[in-house]
C-alpha cells in the first residue's frame, strides 16, 4: 500500500502539523499586506493526490527558508521524545515511584548533554520555557540580586527584543542602561564597551549572533573585558548554539541563553547557563513556587521538551562541522546568484563574521512586502515588522545604517538543515523573476536607470 504509515510516521505527521499550524498563526499577522498563509495552505493541500502528483516532478513547495524564526523538529529528535509523551510520563519531581525516577533520569541525562555541548558543569544548566524566559531571568535576576552593588547594565542596539524590552523594563524600575551602537556590519566597538563600563556596572549583555543579519559579535573579547573589570557577562546564544562552537569558560561567559526550536528541537523549551564558580553568579528568581531547578526556576519540568532539546543539541554539535559547511555553500550559492543576476542588491550584515545560513538582502526599488507576496511559495521574512498598523522598518537594519526605504525592500533568507540545492536554485530563479517584474512597474527604477539622481529630486506634494 503506497500510503501505509507506521505509528512513528503518523506521530511525526501530527507533530509537524501542529508545528506548521503554529507557524501559520505566527505569519498571519494583522497587516493587510502581511506575508501569506503558505504553511497553512500547504498543510491543507498535503493530502491532495493531485498536488502531490503535480509537485513530484519539481521542487516541493512551499519551501521553508525561515530557519532563524524556527525550525522543524528533526525526526531523530521526535523519536527520542515520543516515549516521554506516553510510557515515561512521570513528574521529574516525584521522588516516590519509578515514573518520577525515570523522568528525572531523562532530565539529568539531557542536562549532562547540554552542559557538555557548551563546556559547562551540567548542574549550572537551568531549564526554562525558551530564550525569552532565559534572557528575562538572566537580566532581571542579576539586576535584582546585585542591586546593592550597582544599577548599570550595558547592552547593544541590535539585541533581540527579549533583551531590549527587558532592559527597558529595568529602566522603568530605576536602573540605568547603556545601549552600545553598532557599525554598518552590526558589530559593537570594543572601545565603546570599555568606555561604557563604570563602577556601578553589574552586567554586560551582548548576543552571540544576530537573528536578522547573522552578525557574530566578538564574544571572547567581550568576555575578557568583562572579567578584567569584574562585570558579569550574559550572552544570548539562541541563534548560535549548535551552529558555532560555544564553550562558556573559553568565551568568559557567565550567563548563556538557549532555545531548542532554532536547532530542530521543540518549541517552548530552553535553558539558561548560570556560572557556578569563578565567580558564582547569583540570581533573584522570576518565579516562586515548588523550588525546582535549585530554586532558580520553579515549575514542573517539561520532560518531553527537555529530552527533545538535549537530543537536538547533541545532533547539532555532532554534525556542526559538516552541516555548517553545507549550509554555507548553499547560502553562498544563493547570494552569488542574486548578485550576479540583479543589480542594486545589497547584503546586510557582516561579509564573513556571519551565521552560515543567514542572507539578509535589500533589493532597491522593490517593496519587500510585495516581493514576499509574489513569493508566496517560499517562506521568508521581510525587513519590516508588522507589529502595528504601519509597517515599521526593522530596527536592526536601521541600526546598521540601512535607510528606511531600503530596509522596506529587504528579505531575510534563513537556510537550514533541510534545505536542498534544488530549493536554492528555485528560490534564486523566483526572486530574480519577481524583482524584475516589480522593477518593471517601478517608475523610480526606470528613472534611476535612465540616469536621474533620485537623491537630488525635489518631490512635489499637493
Ligand atoms: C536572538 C534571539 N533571542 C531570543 C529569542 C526568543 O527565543 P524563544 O522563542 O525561545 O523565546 C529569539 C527567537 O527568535 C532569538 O532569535
Amino acid at each position: 500500500m503506497e500510503n501505509a504509515a507506521s505509528t512513528g510516521e503518523l506521530a511525526a505527521i501530527i507533530l509537524q502539523s501542529a508545528v506548521a499550524g503554529l507557524l501559520f498563526e505566527h505569519f498571519a499577522c494583522k497587516s493587510r499586506r502581511a506575508p501569506v498563509h503558505f504553511v497553512g495552505n500547504a498543510l491543507r493541500e498535503h493530502n491532495g493526490t493531485n498536488t502531490r502528483r503535480r509537485l513530484r516532478n519539481m521542487v516541493k513547495t512551499p519551501i521553508y527558508m525561515d530557519n532563524h524564526a524556527t525550525t522543524p523538529v528533526d525526526p531523530r529528535v521526535l523519536e527520542a521524545m515520543l516515549p516521554y509523551f506516553t510510557d515515561v510520563f512521570g513528574n521529574a519531581a516525584s521522588r516516590n515511584h519509578v515514573f518520577g525516577h525515570q523522568a528525572e533520569a531523562a532530565v539529568e541525562e539531557m542536562r549532562g548533554a547540554i552542559g557538555a555541548a557548551i563546556g559547562a558543569d551540567p548542574k549550572n544548566v537551568i531549564f526554562t520555557s525558551g530564550a525569552t524566559e532565559s534572557d528575562n531571568m538572566a537580566i532581571k535576576g542579576v539586576a535584582e540580586f546585585y542591586r546593592e552593588r550597582g544599577n548599570h547594565i550595558i547592552t547593544q542596539v541590535t539585541e533581540h527584543k527579549a533583551v531590549l524590552d527587558t532592559c527597558k523594563e529595568l529602566e522603568r524600575r530605576g536602573y540605568e542602561v547603556t545601549y552600545l551602537p553598532v557599525d554598518r556590519h552590526g558589530l559593537i566597538d570594543l572601545d565603546d564597551l570599555r568606555k561604557a563600563i563604570k563602577p556601578e556596572t553589574i552586567l554586560i549583555s551582548v548576543m552571540m549572533a544576530n537573528n536578522e543579519i547573522g552578525t557574530i559579535q566578538p564574544v571572547k573579547e567581550i568576555g575578557v573585558i568583562a572579567k578584567k573589570r569584574g562585570v558579569l557577562f550574559h550572552s544570548d546564544a539562541t541563534q548560535a548554539i549548535g551552529k558555532l562552537p560555544v564553550h562558556v569558560d573559553e568565551l568568559g561567559i557567565d550567563l548563556l541563553s538557549m532555545s531548542a526550536h532554532k536547532i530542530y528541537g521543540p518549541k517552548g523549551v530552553g535553558a539558561l547557563y548560570v556560572r557556578g564558580k569563578n565567580p558564582r553568579v547569583r540570581l533573584a528568581p522570576l518565579f516562586h513556587g515548588g523550588g525546582h531547578e535549585r530554586g532558580m526556576r520553579s515549575g514542573t519540568l517539561n520532560v518531553t521538551g527537555i529530552v527533545g532539546f538535549g537530543r537536538a543539541l547533541q545532533i547539532a554539535v555532532d554534525e556542526m562541522e559538516n552541516e555548517s559547511a553545507r549550509v554555507k555553500r548553499l547560502r553562498d550559492k544563493l547570494e552569488a546568484a542574486l548578485k550576479d543576476r540583479l543589480d542594486e542588491v545589497f547584503v546586510n550584515g557582516h561579509p564573513t563574521l556571519r551565521l552560515a545560513g543567514n542572507l539578509n538582502m535589500s533589493f532597491a526599488y522593490v517593496e519587500g512586502e510585495s516581493l514576499l507576496m509574489g513569493l508566496r511559495e517560499i517562506a521568508l521574512s521581510s525587513g519590516s515588522a508588522c507589529t502595528s498598523a504601519t509597517l515599521e522598518p526593522s530596527y536592526v537594519l536601521k541600526a546598521i545604517g540601512v535607510s528606511d526605504d531600503l530596509a522596506h525592500t529587504s528579505l531575510r533568507f534563513g537556510l537550514g538543515r533541510f534545505n536542498t540545492e534544488e530549493e536554492v536554485d528555485y528560490t534564486a530563479d523566483r526572486v530574480v523573476e519577481e524583482v524584475n517584474r516589480l522593477r518593471e512597474m517601478s517608475p523610480l527604477y526606470e528613472m534611476a536607470k535612465s540616469g536621474v539622481d533620485l537623491k537630488t529630486m525635489a518631490w512635489k506634494r499637493d
